[in-house]
């Protein structure tokens, strides 16, 4: 009771406002999204995530190189798969030889102790830009799964630490699990996608891969933005299946999520603080109208203090700079 007690005591100076801080980020608790192309000695723009580049994988081994310095410790693979090598199946994913598999590669060349984690979906690799396999205009889960669980094996017979399943589809995690389990792939770790919801902060990063739906939404697999206990039971279902650590997605919008995982399940989790979120501060950045370092610290902060083990982020490299 005032004056006992006084609020602004312990925030009188910025010393004891260090010694009284509740929340810490390091380097260690980012994951740096990468885009990666077809070619050498190339980087190209993306128009809706200013600053942000899709790389050829000669680039992506000096990338690499330059965040492991910054003391950056994963990062999170995508593929831009050529028009012609897109088909219904997503065949492609599983070339032994495809873009994604070669990325891998490269990451572990260039610095082998550097997490690499990969998105297993087949978006970027289907003709409809569809996470699965479209028949009569649905997306089919079951066949999806199986392609899945192979492309799964594929990423880690090429190297890859973290298996990352953004597709939705029913019953993904237990097919990868144990298609990896029966190639001794035993410390294959999964992070899977397990809350994320159908959302329109997805449009640049389908820009940066052109990756967006020939027909239709993603809604019949990808969650409803009204509910919460569904990601309650999404979440336990996934680390059921296998799921070591488990993610909600996008992040700002779904502060509360993280916050209700926290206190219902005990694994890591991450937050994905996704293309839109991205974009939206660099726009408003760009007007003059927010200062770009102080709201991009606080809005990664609030995914700590929310409970996220993890943060996915397009800002990792230029937030570790300010710590
Ligand atoms: C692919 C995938 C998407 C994202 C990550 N993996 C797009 C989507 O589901 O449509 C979005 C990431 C971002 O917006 O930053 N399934």
């Amino acid at each position: 009771m005032y004056p006992i007690q006084r609020n602004r005591r312990l925030r009188s100076s910025a010393t004891l406002r260090a010694l009284v801080q509740e929340h810490h980020l390091s380097p260690s608790d980012f994951i740096v999204p990468l885009f990666v192309i077809e070619g050498t000695q190339k980087k190209e723009p993306i128009a809706s995530m200013p600053g942000y580049y899709r790389w050829s994988t000669d680039f992506i081994a000096e990338k690499v190189k330059s965040l492991w310095q910054s003391g950056l410790k994963a990062v999170l693979l995508f593929v831009k798969v050529p028009d012609h090598l897109k088909d219904n199946q997503g065949s492609e994913a599983l070339n032994p030889n495809g873009l994604m598999q070669r990325s891998i590669q490269a990451v572990k060349n260039a610095v082998p102790e550097m997490v690499v984690m990969t998105d297993v979906a087949l978006d970027p690799y289907s003709s409809f830009g569809h996470d699965g396999i479209v028949k009569e205009g649905k997306i089919i889960n079951d066949a999806t799964v199986e392609v899945l669980a192979s492309m799964a094996l594929s990423h880690a017979q090429a190297g890859a630490d973290v298996i990352a399943p953004s597709d939705m589809m029913d019953g993904r995690v237990l097919s990868i699990r144990k298609s990896l389990e029966q190639e001794h792939f035993h410390d294959t770790i999964i992070m899977s996608y397990s809350a994320k919801y159908a959302s329109s902060f997805y449009g640049p990063f389908r820009d940066a891969l052109d990756s967006t739906p020939g027909f239709g939404d993603k809604k019949t697999y990808q969650m409803d933005f009204t509910n919460r206990n569904e990601a309650i039971i999404e979440t336990q279902r996934d680390i059921e299946e296998g799921a070591d650590i488990v993610m909600v997605k996008p992040g700002l919008a779904y502060l509360d999520i993280i916050r209700d995982l926290r206190e219902s399940v005990s694994v890591p989790i991450a937050a994905y603080q996704v293309s839109g979120e991205y974009a939206m501060l660099k726009a408003a950045a760009e007007k003059g109208w927010l200062d770009h370092d102080a709201a991009m610290m606080e809005q990664l902060f609030s995914f700590k203090r929310a409970g996220a083990t993890l943060i996915a982020s397009y800002f990792a490299e230029e937030a570790v700079k300010l710590l």
